[in-house]
């Protein structure tokens, strides 16, 4: 959802931003540029198109000047051209901004400027704000910036350079995500962490309506009135290496193959014998917690279905009532709460505006907030009451994986500690579920195993057009995440299903070209009725995959293909039961030769609502 770096210190800045925006090119993909001032001007340069591809274009000799700001871009207003590429300019050519989000009075503003003759060259409601800064600049960028920035509304991540003051850098956010990154003689900015790790992993957040004003080595974080805000300096644990590709062909690729070492970082120090240690961490009393009458979790995309699966571990394990809730409709159908309602966001970025809104409208109503995050340090996370990070590591593939199951496996830890509290399962349980848990790492070291027939797959069915996913129980939400891998990263259309609902509509979809993946390990709740909807899927000429419990031999003798996963309990082989489905997307959309990491149309990180 668009990227931002920007650089001053004594080193060239250019190299330096391009090199940062191939690290966040993951934000967004459609079009990039880079400005730095040169000998007191203003040059930029920018296009459509990847960074790569834009970097072979840029004349790095005429590009110099030790300060700078970079951008690539996932459109919102105005289409992919060069034209609306940021950064942008004020009518001098002294000021260049990027900016990342979405200004609501644009049109208000633009149609001002417009009367006090400004003219402008994109069709970006990100140009206002140049102007707008152009409109109050009186010799002090900072200033300029700051009461511009009072007269927008909507959200933004910006960062600005002015040729008259070449040696500060400023930003500001509201909304949207951005990181002062703290160097050695150099001061950087960043919508994530991944873009300054090369150069440092000391960083300040800055918060909503704050302003930050950069030397190369200073910097002062002010809210828009000019009061100075403290901020504490904080150190980022991620390796650069974990944010690089280390051989594998895509980022998802070596995301898929990270599980079994995220999920043992995921349960490092959470378990201790026979009880769940994250007590600590709750940040909520046990008699809060005990007070809770029903959880809602809200997210999106490959977290809201983390969250359904979450649902039946509450309601089955921990017997609390649950809901699961699209962050994007939450708010907007006047939910009821109140502070015996536990929320809980779920979202890898911890940067999802729909999911930060659902939170605000919790909070709103004295809900306690309880975030599953992987980004340390993010929105989410520092407005939540308590955080319980997921420790998957940098996800830069844009189909979630890795984030996946590590939140599965905070929801799963989380409900034994709820499940304890509330006494819903006895010492001998929670200590059988807790030695099932232990064995994921190395179960899903036997599923990777399996990647080639999985691939065999791929290779049979990567012309198809259509595809359903079946599952029932917790291993609908896996249909469902299966479903999506496929249709984001391969352009085959898919669809997740609860499996007995097939016969009340998507049934009629069933021929001899229609994949069926069944998600079907053996319970002791549906697997028969399972085996009976494999039957309807046959008796219409369907193709049945199936992925099974090792040893299952009754399901072989009815689907055309199998994925063994082993054996554990009900609730856990859901999470070894994704991997098949992340793999088998991969390899579909790596033969289909679509840009797995990078999905037309979809960004990372949503940060707009
Ligand atoms: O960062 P979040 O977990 O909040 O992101 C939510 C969704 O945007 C994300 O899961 C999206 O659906 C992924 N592309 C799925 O692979």
């Amino acid at each position: 959802m668009c990227g931002i770096i920007g650089y001053i210190g004594n080193e060239k800045a250019a190299p330096i931003l391009i090199k940062g925006l191939k690290n966040l090119e993951y934000r967004g993909y459609d079009s990039a540029g880079i400005s730095t001032i040169s000998k007191n001007n203003i040059i930029i340069e920018k296009d459509t198109g990847k960074i790569d591809e834009i970097e072979k274009k840029i004349n790095f000799d005429s590009m110099g000047g030790s300060v700078g700001i970079s951008h690539c871009r996932w459109a919102t207003h105005g289409n992919v051209t060069k034209e609306n590429a940021h950064p942008h300019t004020d009518c001098t050519g002294k000021i260049s901004i990027v900016h990342n989000g979405i200004i609501e009075n644009f049109s208000e503003l633009k149609e001002k400027l417009i009367k006090k003759g400004h003219k402008f060259s994109s069709t970006t409601d990100t140009e206002v704000i140049v102007h707008l800064i152009e409109e109050h600049y009186k010799g002090s960028i900072e200033e300029a910036a700051r009461n511009a920035l009072k007269e927008v509304e909507g959200s933004y991540a910006l960062g600005v350079i002015c040729s008259d003051e070449p040696d500060k850098l400023i930003a500001a956010r509201n909304e949207s995500p951005l990181i002062v990154g703290i160097g050695k003689n150099s001061m950087l900015i960043a919508s994530d962490v991944p873009a300054i790790l090369d150069y440092t992993n000391k960083v300040a957040y800055l918060d909503d309506k704050e302003i930050a004003v950069l030397t190369k080595d200073h910097f002062k974080i002010t809210d828009l009135n000019n009061n100075v805000k403290n901020k504490d300096v904080h150190t980022i644990e991620w390796a650069k290496e974990a944010a690089q590709k280390s051989g594998y062909k895509h980022f998802m690729l070596k995301e898929i193959y990270e599980q079994p070492r995220v999920i043992t970082e995921t349960l490092n120090g959470r378990i201790e014998g026979g009880s769940i240690n994250i007590k600590e961490e709750l940040n909520l009393s046990d008699k809060e917690l005990l007070e809770i009458n029903r959880i809602i979790i809200v997210a999106c995309g490959t977290s809201w279905h983390a969250g359904l699966a979450g649902e039946f571990m509450f309601e089955e394990l921990a017997k609390i009532p649950a809901e699961v809730e699209y962050a994007s409709e939450f708010r907007y159908r006047h939910p009821v709460l109140d502070d015996k309602t536990l929320v809980i966001a779920i979202s890898q970025s911890g940067e999802t505006a729909d999911t930060l809104a659902a939170m605000k409208e919790a909070k709103k109503q004295n809900a306690m907030i309880l975030s599953i995050c992987n980004v340390k340090g993010s929105t989410i996370a520092r407005g939540s009451d308590s955080v319980l990070y997921t420790h998957a590591g940098p996800e830069i593939g844009v189909a979630s994986t890795k984030a996946f199951t590590s939140q599965l496996v905070v929801l799963y830890l989380l409900t034994l500690y709820l499940s304890k509290l509330r006494n819903t399962l006895n010492d001998e349980k929670i200590l059988d579920l807790i030695a099932h848990l232990r064995k994921l790492p190395l179960q899903l070291e036997s599923v990777l195993s399996n990647d080639n027939k999985v691939k065999e797959l791929a290779e049979l069915y990567s012309d198809k057009t259509n595809a359903l996913y079946l599952g029932r129980g917790i291993n609908y939400p896996i249909a469902l995440e299966g479903a999506l891998k496929l249709k984001e990263i391969s352009y085959i259309h898919a669809e997740g299903y609860p499996a007995a609902e097939m016969k009340h509509g998507p049934i009629a979809l069933i021929d001899k070209e229609m994949p069926v993946v069944f998600v079907a390990p053996k319970d002791i709740y549906t697997y028969k009725k399972v085996l009976g909807n494999i039957e309807e899927v046959k008796a219409r000429g369907g193709i049945v995959i199936a992925i099974a419990t090792e040893g299952d031999e009754e399901i072989r003798k009815k689907a055309d293909h199998i994925i063994y996963i082993p054996k554990n309990l009900y609730t856990l082989s859901s999470i070894l039961a994704v991997v098949p489905l992340q793999l088998l997307a991969y390899h579909i959309a790596d033969k289909r030769g679509c840009n797995v990491d990078k999905p037309r149309n979809l960004a990372k990180s949503v940060t707009v609502e």
